[in-house]
């Protein structure tokens, strides 16, 4: 075990069993992104797990509330990302593009904002991340093929390609400094499915704060790739190769399917119909 992930692991008691179980309790967790809609969600959904919540993003983010604190920074910002950072015990990383747009947008706030935040973990000895990947790092891939962690990427655009880079970016930490992370290659994480599609990439609110708690909690991940899934009925991913963070979905879009299908169905030729990633496969390219 690397000496800056032996905090988290300090947290982790071994019952008399063998097993290990944390305290589920951080000093001080930042959570990047945190005025996004999956960050606004989050803001609340992870307050009982760390003493102090440091919020930040580029976009306004409100007065701080009790045990938070609120830190506006831009992530294309190195220096700005290193203060931000420091004092941490863990981060999610949310912030950043989060659909396809021009390369020049995704290079600042993705490409360079990744590394940004790795390079302060390192400087600061954070020893856990979450990293908020990507189903848009395999879109290419047909929905008929079914993957795991282990399947070639096919990235589906710049976001996509920047998403991958990350998923690289936590490879390279962990193997050259020991930083841990769990990269989640979430699917479509809203209020409920709004598409076909999304019936079999859908993640509920309460099963993405679930996997991100495990994420956060289990020791010794070193660098797992997940899929953000619910347990719906139709799904593509395979997470056998995360099976160590105990994730079970209790969630699923069956309950949606009557509502969804009453949408007219989807042209055989359209994108949305043929690849994981949908929509995105036929995003730009921008200002040709
Ligand atoms: N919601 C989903 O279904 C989904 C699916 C796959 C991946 N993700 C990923 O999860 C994360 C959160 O998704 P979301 O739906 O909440 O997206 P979002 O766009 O609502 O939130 C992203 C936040 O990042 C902030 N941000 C953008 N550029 C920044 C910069 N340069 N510096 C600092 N902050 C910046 C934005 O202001 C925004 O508040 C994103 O990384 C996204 O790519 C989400």
């Amino acid at each position: 075990m690397s000496e800056i992930s032996q905090n988290l692991a300090d947290s982790a008691a071994a019952t008399p069993g063998g097993s290990v179980v944390t305290a589920h309790r951080l000093n001080r967790l930042l959570l990047t992104g945190a005025a996004g809609g999956l960050g606004k969600v989050l803001r609340h959904s992870l307050r009982p797990f760390a003493s102090t919540l440091r919020l930040s993003d580029i976009a306004d983010l409100g007065a701080a509330g009790p045990d938070e604190e609120v830190v506006p920074c831009n992530l294309a910002d190195k220096a700005a990302v290193d203060a931000l950072v420091a004092g941490c015990d863990a981060i999610v990383h949310l912030g950043g593009v989060s659909v396809e747009r021009p390369f020049e947008e995704v290079l600042e706030a993705n490409i360079k904002g990744v590394f940004h935040v790795y390079e302060a973990a390192r400087r600061h000895q954070v020893g856990r991340v979450v990293f908020a990947s990507s189903n848009h790092v395999i879109g290419f891939h047909k929905q008929t093929e079914r993957l795991d962690a282990a399947s070639q990427r096919r990235p589906d655009g710049y976001y996509g390609l920047s998403k991958s880079f990350g998923e690289d970016v936590a490879q390279f930490y962990f193997d050259r400094h020991g930083i841990e992370t769990v990269s989640i290659r979430i699917g479509s994480s809203f209020p409920e499915p709004v598409n076909r599609r999304m019936m079999s990439t859908w993640l509920s609110y309460r099963d993405l704060t679930t996997l991100i708690e495990k994420s956060l909690f289990t020791p010794g991940v070193k660098h797992t790739v997940v899929y953000g899934a619910s347990a719906n009925r139709d799904l593509w991913w395979d997470n056998h190769a995360a099976a160590h963070l105990g994730f079970e979905p209790q969630d699923t879009s069956e309950v949606f399917r009557d509502k969804v299908e009453q949408q007219p169905p989807v042209a055989a030729d359209d994108p949305n119909a043929i690849y994981q990633g949908g929509a995105f496969t036929a995003q730009g390219p921008f200002g040709d």
